[in-house]
């Protein structure tokens, strides 16, 4: 392992007890009634989870000179929106997956029921947080406005969800490039996009800046989404922490089922140099955002 990989993991790291701290303080208790709905959400939060959404964003305010702490609740926020799509997307009426982030799926412990319910919970306690006018002391009303309208855009029928309907739509279907592309900038890319938005404008990013993070963005999302579909196939489960095999199964549209594995790695490079390039414009303030572009890639789980 190089040195510089091992400082990207400690950073890394420190992150994600940072973000664990704030997502264990913004989460209703384990015994706040009804307990076992919160005790279903909090399982599945605190399972694990590399965190990249909310380090992303923590990331791309710092890259505009912004300070974290204010960052925090977005960056909770959107790791609860993610949660919440994970254990929708691991139902039998979706993925059917039993494992996630090493351990059983929610419904598995929970119940089919309950686990709609902990990510129903989670979708709204997301926005409980982001309009909570506390989070935003000494902010500008219009700043707190643009944050919870990115992220509920990047979230709902034409970000996320849309995304994910479509892919349910494809599966055992040939598609073509561009609907694999929608699929994936909107299953994966939306939120991912959404969280670095969310960062610049909470950072105080000029209009420069953002349009240089968004592009990042975009090419970082749609990386991600490639590098799961590889996983899928290459990755060990237990590195993994979940089903290996699972879109293979299901006929998923991916891009190594189009492209082949090797055509799926070479638009994941691409992808990688698309980001980085992005961010010509910033100078070390944006390293963190270049070496988590090379992680999205070159990760292993
Ligand atoms: C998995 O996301 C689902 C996708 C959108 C590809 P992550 O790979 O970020 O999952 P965790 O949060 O680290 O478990
Ligand atoms: C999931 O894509 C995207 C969302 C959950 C929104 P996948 O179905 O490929 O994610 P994994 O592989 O189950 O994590
Ligand atoms: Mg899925
Ligand atoms: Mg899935
Ligand atoms: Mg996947």
């Amino acid at each position: 392992m190089t040195s510089e990989h091992w400082e990207l993991q400690t950073y890394l790291n420190e992150r994600i007890k940072l973000i664990d701290r704030a997502l264990d303080h913004y989460l209703p208790a384990a015994d706040t009634l009804p307990s076992r709905l919160h005790a279903a959400m909090r399982y599945s939060i605190f399972a694990g989870g590399k965190r990249i959404r909310p380090i992303l964003l923590l990331a791309a305010c710092e890259a505009v000179g912004g300070d974290l702490h204010r960052a925090l609740p977005a960056a909770c926020a959107v790791e609860m929106i993610h949660g919440y799509s994970l254990i929708h997307d691991d139902l039998p009426a979706m993925d059917d997956d039993d494992l996630r982030r090493g351990k059983p799926t929610n419904h598995k412990i929970y119940g089919e029921a309950t686990a709609i319910l902990a990510g129903d919970g989670l979708l709204t306690e997301a926005f409980i947080l982001l309009s909570n006018p506390e989070m935003w002391v000494d902010t500008d009303p219009e700043q707190s406005r643009k944050i919870i309208h990115i992220l509920a855009k990047s979230a709902g029928s034409r970000g996320m969800v849309g995304g994910q309907v479509v892919d349910m739509e494809c599966e055992e279907k040939l598609v073509d490039l561009p609907t694999l592309e929608y699929i994936h900038t909107h299953k994966t890319g939306a939120l991912i996009l959404a969280s670095i938005e969310m960062g610049a404008v909470i950072g105080g990013a000029t209009a420069d800046q953002q349009r240089a993070l968004c592009r990042f963005g975009e090419a970082a999302g749609l990386a991600f989404q490639v590098a799961d579909d590889i996983l899928d196939i290459v990755a060990d489960e237990t590195e993994l922490g979940k089903d290996v095999g699972s879109d293979s199964q299901r006929g998923k549209a991916t891009y190594p089922s189009l492209l082949g594995l090797q055509g799926a790695r070479q638009q994941a490079a691409e992808l990688q140099q698309l980001a980085i390039s992005a961010l010509d414009v910033f100078d070390e303030s944006a390293q963190p955002l270049r070496e988590i572009a090379n992680y999205i890639v070159e990760r292993s789980f």
